[in-house]
Formats: C-alpha cells, structure tokens, sequence
C-alpha cells in the first residue's frame, strides 16, 4: 500500500472576481513585466474584452504590444509572427487573452523567444521537455470562455508547419504566473459556445476523477468542478449575463484544468481526432462522445459514477451503486439535451465511413491510456459507432 511515491502541487495563483482584469497592471507588476505582449486572436479583439484589458494596461501606465492574429486551432505561424513583434518590442512577458487558443500561443510565445530552433523541437513525445530550460518570461492569461482550463494548464497545442499535425509542448515553464479569471469577460459568449466550452470542463473533472491514477487531492477537485457544472451550466448557457452562474463555471474550468493534471481519459481521445479531421468544436465533440464512454466505463467506475448521479440530485440511497451509476449516464445525456446540443456525431456532418481511420488516429492519442477501462483501438471504433 503507497509503496509508490506521489507528487502533488497547485502552484497557480488564480485572481477572480467581477473586474478582476482592472488588477492586470498590479499583477504585472508582482510578476515583473515591464512590458508584455498581449496576445490574442481577431475575434476577442472586436469585443469589448479586449478594450477593458487595454484600458486597464493604459490606466496603469504599462507600455504594451499587441498580436491579435491567432487563429481557432493555434499555428505555428501565429507563434512565430507573435515572437518577431515580442523580440522586436523586447517584451518581457506575455499575456493570453481568449479561449484556449489565445493562451496556448502565449505560452510558445516565452519559450519561442529564447529557442532559435522550429517549435517541432519542443514537442513533448520527442523529448522537447528535456530541451525547455527555463525559467522563461512570465505568462499572464485572461480566459475569455470557460472551458480548456489552458490558464493553469503546463501544455500549449499548436499545429506544427514541420510535421503538419497539432504537437504538445509540455512543461512547467509554461504554467502561467497569474490567472485573471473574471466573469465579466464571458458573458458576450453566445450559448452554442458556452454550452460547448463548458462541456470540454464537465468532461475534464470526469475523465480525471474515473482515471485509475493515484491522487486524491485532484479527485476532491473534480467533484467539486462537477457540481459546479451541473448546477451553473445550464444557467450561463441559458442567461449569458448570469454572472454568478459565468463566475462559477470560470472556476469549474480551471478546476477541471488542474484535476486533468491527474489525466484524462478515453473521450478525449476520440475528440481529438474531430476536432483535427472535421473541426468539430473540442467540446462539442467531448459532449457527443462522453454518454457511450460512459456505457463503456460503467463497471470500472461504478462508484464515482453512482457519485456523480448524487451530485444530479438522484436518490442514490434507494438504488443499488450500479443503478445509481447507470441512472448518471442518463442524466449526463438529459443535461446535454437540455443545454440544446443535438445529439449523434451524424447530426454534426461526420460521415460514418470516417469512423476506421478516425479510431486509428484515436488510439494513437495518449488520453485513452489513462481511461477507466482499458481501451483497444476496435472498442475506440464501435464507440464512435454508438456516438453516431
Ligand atoms: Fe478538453
């Protein structure tokens, strides 16, 4: 018993609150930016979010550039034009501002800075942890959905040129110094992407609280993310200005960030692939996919399963565990009903005879190595089948 040394830390410090980017200047200030980069992509820099971070940055005298040209699935090029302005304006560190894509960039932006080679010598499964000798600058990130969790994330996913596939870089340089989490920056979110960013969170503090690895102290998180989603979701999607129900989901985000650090599971895996191949919206994709995960997992995590169906208001105590568990996967499936995603991979354009090449490249993938139950590439194949 606990004959296998374990390591657990949370080393993120997460301001939040209504407003809480008017405190970007104090928080550059404690990480000893002089002049950062701001980062993020053409959407975010329509809106009224990105004005109240430049006002903020003016109101505090911070000299600053800014690239606004990410693209919705980060490429390296949008590294490489964001690290000529970084170097040129000698930046001293970077801010992330949007969903994922926004901080993911952010974070290469540090690291690219320093390293004269192609990001693909960073990549994670090549060693590229080995060749990240930080400390790098410090990232600031400022998340404007709900969902990845990227602000107290160690990894950033950006499309290779090189190798023309999405690589992970992975390290904890890139855990950013801050994470300004304010409810104000998400309610102009509309409610396709709430629902669905808030999904990729639900599926996090799920896959980490059933994967077979040891830590408690990410399992706590989790349950908790969970009970968040399931009583705040639905209202944030329904009523964007909620912010009590913004505030709490931007909390669940980051929860199921830092209890994923624990790992994930098999519907990432079968995500990612559709998200590359289709661009099916990441958590949309999640949200297709979970309900037959569920199915698949329902012995090997029964217990956390009858759990969850608690934290739905189900009266487990009256059922047996396996009928409480399986009374979880339905009522997972009402909830994505009820937050107006339509259920099927069919009803999103995925062509059925995908299905073999996509459960290749979902197998490939390292998330369902980590799955409750194991998983071989046919059972990935029959479970986009019953995703269908
Ligand atoms: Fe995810």
């Amino acid at each position: 018993m606990f004959d296998q040394l374990s390591s657990f830390s949370f080393p993120t410090r997460i301001v939040f609150g209504s407003g809480a980017v008017r405190n970007l200047p104090v928080c550059l200030d404690e990480t000893g930016v002089h002049k950062p980069l701001l980062v993020t992509d053409p959407g975010v820099r329509a809106t009224p979010v990105f004005d109240s971070v430049v006002s903020a940055l003016k109101s505090g005298n911070v000299p600053f550039e800014v690239f606004a040209g990410v693209h919705g699935n980060p490429v390296e090029q949008d590294v490489l034009d964001a690290t000529a302005i970084y170097r040129s304006a000698n930046c001293d560190g970077a801010i992330g501002l949007g969903g994922g894509s926004a901080l993911d960039v952010a974070k290469a932006v540090v690291v690219m800075a320093r390293h004269d080679g192609a990001l693909a010598d960073l990549e994670w499964q090549a060693g590229g942890i080995e060749r990240m000798k930080g400390p790098y600058d410090p990232i600031l990130a400022i998340p404007t959905t709900a969902g990845t969790g990227s602000e107290v994330g160690r990894s950033s996913v950006i499309t290779s040129h090189e190798l023309g596939r999405k690589i992970i870089i992975f390290s904890p340089w890139l855990m950013p110094k801050r994470a300004i989490l304010d409810p104000e920056t998400t309610v102009g979110l509309p409610p396709f992407l709430t629902a669905a960013t808030g999904m990729d969170a639900f599926t996090h503090c799920l896959e980490s609280l059933t994967c077979p690895s040891f830590h408690p102290i990410c399992d706590a998180i989790a349950i908790h993310g969970l009970e968040l989603c399931i009583r705040y979701l639905e209202r944030a999607t329904r009523q964007g200005t909620d912010i009590e129900a913004r505030g709490y989901m931007l909390i669940a985000a980051s929860m199921g960030a830092i209890a994923f650090q624990k790992d994930l599971g098999a519907t990432h895996s079968l995500a990612h692939p559709l998200s590359t191949e289709f661009g099916l919206h990441h958590g949309l994709a999640n949200a297709l996919c979970l309900p037959a995960v569920m199915r698949f997992n329902l012995e090997a995590a029964q217990p956390h399963y009858a759990r969850l169906a608690g934290l739905f208001g189900v009266p487990v105590r009256e059922m047996t565990e396996a009928q409480a568990a399986a009374k979880a996967v339905s009522e997972v499936e009402c909830m994505i009903e009820r937050l107006g995603i339509e259920r099927g991979l069919r009803a999103h354009g995925i062509p059925r005879e995908s299905f073999p090449a996509l459960a290749h490249k979902a197998f490939e993938d390292s998330c369902h190595r980590t799955n409750a139950r194991p998983c071989a590439e046919a059972d990935l194949l029959r479970l986009y089948e019953e995703s269908w």
